[in-house]
């Protein structure tokens, strides 16, 4: 899953980004960058990066499987991360959580059909009394939210 054939346009595209970075210190950011550019991390760029700059396969792997910030599979334009920590799940995270399931129409850790979205779960997102917080992308936190937020703040995403 997650694999998509790269273009040569694309090859030489990316070939530039892993030119940018030189030591071997340099392959979280590399691989960060990459990200950006593409998404997500699919095998094809990893194979690429792997050859380009001799690092083994199962090292690149390796990082991008550790640190959640990376992700091996195609993730939607707008990524909702919905907090599930303990004051958020007292004020009903479950219950947010469940209302953006139904609107969205996808589970945990999956990604709409048209790309648009991806959920996931968070533990404390660091504004407690806010509770129950979710955030998508670098909107900002998105406080006290109750199922008719939810549905509104996806109708609005999906207007944009
Ligand atoms: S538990 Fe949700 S922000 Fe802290």
């Amino acid at each position: 899953m997650g694999e998509e054939k790269i273009t040569a346009k694309k090859r030489e595209q990316l070939k530039k980004t892993i030119a940018r970075f030189s030591g071997q210190g340099e392959v979280i950011a590399l691989l960060l960058a990459i990200q950006r550019e593409e998404g997500f991390l699919s095998r094809s760029v990893l194979e690429q990066i792997s050859e380009e700059k001799n690092i083994p396969l199962s090292e690149l792997y390796g990082v991008a499987t550790f640190y959640s910030q990376f992700s091996l599979h195609p993730r939607g334009k707008y990524v909702i991360r919905v907090c599930q920590g303990t004051a958020c799940h007292v004020q009903g995270a479950t219950k947010i959580a469940e209302s953006l399931k139904q609107e969205l129409g996808i589970g945990e850790g999956e990604t709409t059909h048209d790309r648009m979205f991806t959920l996931e779960y968070v533990n404390c997102l660091g504004c407690c009394s806010l509770a129950p917080v979710l955030v998508v992308n670098d909107l900002g936190v998105q406080a006290k939210m109750t199922s008719a937020k939810v549905r509104k703040l996806v109708r609005e995403l999906r207007r944009r």
